[in-house]
């Protein structure tokens, strides 16, 4: 039975304060022939919803709007175009570009926004399936296939990091991590990271320059932009480049114009969007699946909390204060 109401979280103002978040009810509106209505299961926060609430995220969505982009639900109805997919079926969802996202007990989106589940993988572990597992795996494939000799990756004690250290070792090229503290060198050990660097040591830049140039470590993935990004890629090997994809600093980034004349390095982005935007829907599904198969291992998430959709604001304030312990996970 679909109810004719639904508990959300409401965004009303992109101020990040708790005055921006009301936990409400909305009416649930009818799909149209190409969506489908899923019952919401559970659905992390991410460091780009913390971006999204504050209005300084890529996409602006007029508001007021149900936050969250990814998350795993059951489809519950689907519209007369929709083909390939059952009611009752159980899938990994993100939100659609300009509507109501997945902090909420039902969202509508469309199939292509969805990831059957395997058998094997629980509507937990399918919360967070899109967005760092398609990413990191996407990174290491973009060093594979450009021939880089390792890849350097900042904030490398992140979910994703750890998600590049062990899918990246699992496909034989070298990584070098950079973290910012000396209790993430020992936690990316025993992850089985075989190089990090505190990027706060003394004597951080000569070991980063001499192991860069061993590794010909010519490709740096880069989630913390600002002042970290333009030293990290001034160290790396003549050609290197930089693709930047977080900007956890929220810093800008000015550089010396010598380092592209001279030394030959670039900057490059990247958005999950974009990237699998590119792939074929035979890609897609090859992809998906070899993430599924993964999910426990190489591309497992670290879940730190577990909280109802009432917490709204203080959830996000319980991730921001112990990022790198893992996720905190609306369970609906
Ligand atoms: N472009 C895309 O399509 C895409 C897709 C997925 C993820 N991302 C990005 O990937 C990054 C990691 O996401 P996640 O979910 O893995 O994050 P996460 O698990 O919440 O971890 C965040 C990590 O970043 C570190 N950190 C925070 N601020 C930092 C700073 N100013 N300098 C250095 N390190 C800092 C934290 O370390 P401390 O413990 O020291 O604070 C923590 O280890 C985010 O920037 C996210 O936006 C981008």
């Amino acid at each position: 039975m679909i109810p004719e109401q639904m508990k959300i979280i409401s965004l009303i103002s992109y101020e990040d304060s708790p005055n921006s978040f009301q936990v409400t009810h909305k009416p649930l509106r009818p799909i149209k022939e190409n969506e489908v209505l899923i019952k919401m299961e559970a659905s992390p926060i991410n460091p780009s919803d913390l971006m999204f609430v504050k209005g300084m995220y890529g996409i602006k969505k007029k508001l007021p709007i149900v936050p969250g982009f990814e998350g795993s639900g059951i489809i519950v109805a689907k519209g007369t175009d929709v083909q390939n997919v059952s009611e009752g079926m159980r899938v990994s969802c993100s939100a659609p570009y300009n509507g109501d996202g997945t902090w909420a007990e039902y969202m509508i989106t469309t199939k292509e926004s969805c990831i059957p589940l395997l058998d094997s993988v629980s509507l937990k572990e399918g919360a967070t399936l899109f967005v760092n597992p398609l990413t990191a795996r996407g990174l290491v494939e973009i060093g594979i296939k450009e021939k880089h000799g390792a890849i350097v990756q900042t904030a490398a004690a992140s979910s994703l990091g750890k998600m590049v250290i062990k899918f990246a070792r699992r496909e034989n090229i070298p990584v070098i991590n950079i973290v910012r503290r000396d209790e993430q060198v020992e936690v990316l050990k025993q992850e089985g990271a075989d190089h990090v660097l505190n990027s706060s040591e003394q004597g951080f830049d000569s070991k980063l320059r001499k192991l860069a140039k061993t590794l010909n470590a010519t490709l740096l993935i880069d989630a913390v932009a600002g002042n970290l990004l333009v030293k990290v890629l001034s160290l790396l090997p003549m050609g290197s480049k930089a693709i930047v994809y977080g900007a956890l600093s929220e810093e800008g980034i000015q550089m010396n114009p010598g380092i592209f004349i001279f030394q030959n390095k670039k900057i490059e982005g990247f958005w999950l969007s974009s990237f699998l935007f590119q792939k074929t829907p035979e890609e897609m599904l090859k992809i998906a699946n070899e993430v599924q198969e993964l999910i426990s291992k190489e591309f497992k998430t670290e879940i730190y909390k577990e909280v109802p959709l009432e917490e709204g604001y203080n959830a996000l304030q319980i991730y921001k204060e112990n990022m790198g312990k893992g996720k905190v996970l609306f369970v609906l």
